[in-house]
């Protein structure tokens, strides 16, 4: 009976972990763009040790850069595992073509590379896994129209410079506004930095320079959080639609008080996890299905926050 029991295990546990992952411990390490409080990563971080769970023969290290701007840190970081004893590395670069040299010193030694949420420059990297930004960047602008009608001026608030994936979703939402909110005054497009202080302090200063606006699109989380807070601090929380990228305790009270008027939100856990699966694939040579990964986002409002598909997605 024990015997026939000690069966039904491996043969389970086989089918969670396949064949070509048994035996030999992989050692990847995984840096976000940074480890600050952001719930993106928090969460991205579960999917990743779930899919560690289910393999159970890999051993993780997870660092990243106190913000998501601090490019100089990353590198530093990354250099440090260009090391034997790396058999993989899953990244999500700060910078689409500073980051690109030192990872592939990192690939010239042997170490598998995959890139996660925002892109890099070249193809050094074995596959990349993220959000379909542009699109989202569409959505966003599809929802600020919808509440703030097709006239009146608005702004975008981007990040930090070559972040590929807060940019794409700027370009689309500015895309968006070209072909279907013609009347729509795009009055400017900046570069906030890349914490929720400096967001906020941009925020304030932009503001200043245009006290007309009707709508603001708010690319991150830290941008959304500087934003939002700007808006409080001048009264106009609720009074200049605010539609902004991720959720987080903050955002989601800035959505049911109405000073958020959406967020367009992504699926940073199943990233997380596929990033780990395809660099335990890539470390047993498995063929690439899909060079490009692209999540969908989805819009959430006051109207379907609580509706348990978009639940499901915001507390996975
Ligand atoms: C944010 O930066 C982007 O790279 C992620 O997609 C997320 O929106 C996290 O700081």
């Amino acid at each position: 009976m024990k015997q026939l029991l000690m069966v039904a295990i491996l043969a389970l546990s086989s089918m969670v972990q396949p064949a070509y992952s048994q035996g030999k411990n992989h050692h990847i390490v995984f840096i976000p763009k940074s480890s600050s409080d952001l719930a993106f990563w928090k969460i991205m971080r579960q999917g990743c040790d779930k899919a560690v769970q289910e393999f159970g023969n890999v051993t993780l290290t997870w660092r990243g850069p106190a913000y998501d701007d601090d490019t100089d840190s990353q590198i530093r970081i990354l250099e440090n595992y260009i090391r034997p004893d790396v058999d993989a590395l899953v990244i999500v670069p700060t910078d689409r073509n500073l980051l690109l040299a030192p990872i592939r010193k990192a690939a010239e030694m042997g170490i598998k590379i995959i890139v996660v949420d925002s892109g890099l420059n070249g193809n050094v990297h074995r596959n990349f896994i993220a959000t379909n930004n542009f699109s989202g960047g569409k959505l966003a602008g599809k929802r600020l129209v919808d509440v703030m009608g097709n006239q009146g001026k608005v702004l975008v608030l981007r990040t930090v410079v070559r972040s590929a994936s807060t940019d794409d979703r700027a370009d689309g939402f500015v895309d968006y506004l070209w072909n279907n909110a013609p009347n729509v005054q795009l009055v400017a497009d900046e570069y906030g930095g890349g914490s929720k202080g400096k967001a906020q302090a941009s925020g304030l200063a932009l503001l200043k320079k245009h006290p007309d606006l009707t709508g603001i699109f708010a690319v991150n989380e830290a941008a959304v959080s500087g934003m939002l807070q700007a808006l409080r601090t001048t009264g106009n929380a609720g009074k200049i639609k605010l539609v902004g990228f991720d959720s987080s305790d903050t955002l989601l009270s800035g959505l049911e008080k109405n000073e958020i008027s959406g967020l367009i939100v992504q699926n940073p856990a199943l990233m997380g996890y596929l990033g780990i699966k395809s660099a335990v694939e890539a470390i047993n040579n498995v063929p690439v299905k899909e060079e490009n990964q692209l999540i969908e986002a989805k819009t959430v409002t006051p109207q379907n926050l609580k509706t348990p598909e978009i639940q499901r997605l915001l507390f996975p």
